[in-house]
């Protein structure tokens, strides 16, 4: 991922302007890092199946980690889930003020589409990529996962409906980023196939990501944790024990389905998911 953090940086929002710390702010959380996950995931497809697209490919990972980096800014906002700290450093309300934190998170969500604008594919290819990222991560994605988790905070859902909720609010992103990279490649089948894959392996993530709010540090975490007790999670509903079986289900679930896939899907992949799959082992 190093050549990837290269293009990142050379990519970096630019708005040179007689604003005092606009142009840093918009910067700032990109270059806090994160776990990149999303982009691995892009690539990883796109190195399985045609390792002469991966710098193609950069465009396609680094709108996704764009997008990824708004919904976060948003997501730490007071009104919603009001956190002081993310990947490590203080939010743009804090470091700033609240209006830069909203204003940077528009920027970045339209920025992800621009360098999209800009991959070095057919246009075919690259209307299926922004088709992608942004029905996973728009209305009927992220933001209706994000607007049913803050609406219903202190109301208790049916676990059915908190599946519903991480579905939209955090593997839609997971499955598309899989997805555009199989319609990188253009295998045929692939796409579907991974998407589906992808849901399952973010429900996950979403999963652990609750659990670990209970047992990390603030400070192991890089974010404010034991911060989600009004919410609706596998965690508050069921307690910690069964949501820890819920995710051993689906990592035992995933762990079979990575043994039948390509072989060299298989071998791109495994290392990165072997990982996120047993993330909540610690
Ligand atoms: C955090 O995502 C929000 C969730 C969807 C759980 P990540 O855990 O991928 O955050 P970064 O990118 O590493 O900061
Ligand atoms: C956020 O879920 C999912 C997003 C779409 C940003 P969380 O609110 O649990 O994410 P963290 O724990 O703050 O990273
Ligand atoms: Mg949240
Ligand atoms: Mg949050
Ligand atoms: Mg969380």
């Amino acid at each position: 991922m190093e050549k990837f953090e290269r293009f990142l940086e050379a990519n970096l929002p630019s708005s040179p302007s007689f604003h005092p710390h606009y142009e840093e702010a918009l910067r700032v959380m990109l270059q806090a890092g994160g776990k990149r996950f999303r982009p691995a995931l892009l690539l990883g497809v796109v190195e399985a199946y045609n390792p002469l697209l991966v710098e193609s490919a950069y465009h396609a990972a680094l709108a996704v980690e764009v997008l990824h980096t708004y919904s976060l800014i948003h997501d730490d906002l007071p009104a919603m889930d009001n956190s002081p700290l993310r990947r490590g450093k203080p939010t743009l309300h804090v470091l700033y003020d609240e209006v830069t934190a909203i204003l940077v998170g528009d920027a970045l969500n339209t920025y992800a589409f621009e360098i999209l604008s800009q991959a070095p594919f057919g246009a075919k290819t690259k209307v299926e990529l922004v088709r992608l990222l942004a029905t996973n991560g728009g209305v009927n994605g992220m933001v209706l996962g994000q607007a049913i988790d803050c609406h219903f905070e202190n109301t208790p859902l049916q676990i059915e409906q908190i599946r519903i909720l991480h579905t939209n609010k955090t593997a839609k992103l997971i499955a598309a980023s899989l997805a555009m990279g199989a319609e990188i490649v253009g295998k045929k089948g692939l796409k579907e196939e991974l998407y589906s894959f992808g849901i399952d392996l973010g429900v996950l993530f979403q999963i652990q990501d609750d659990l670990l709010d209970v047992t990390q540090s603030s400070e192991e975490a890089g974010k404010l944790t034991n911060n989600d007790g009004e919410k609706n999670s596998f965690v508050t509903i069921l307690g910690y024990d069964k949501a820890y079986e819920e995710a051993e289900v689906l990592a035992k679930k995933l762990t079979k389905q990575m043994e039948e896939v390509a072989p060299n899907l298989q071998q791109k992949l495994n290392p990165l998911l072997h990982k996120y799959i047993n993330r909540h082992k610690g």
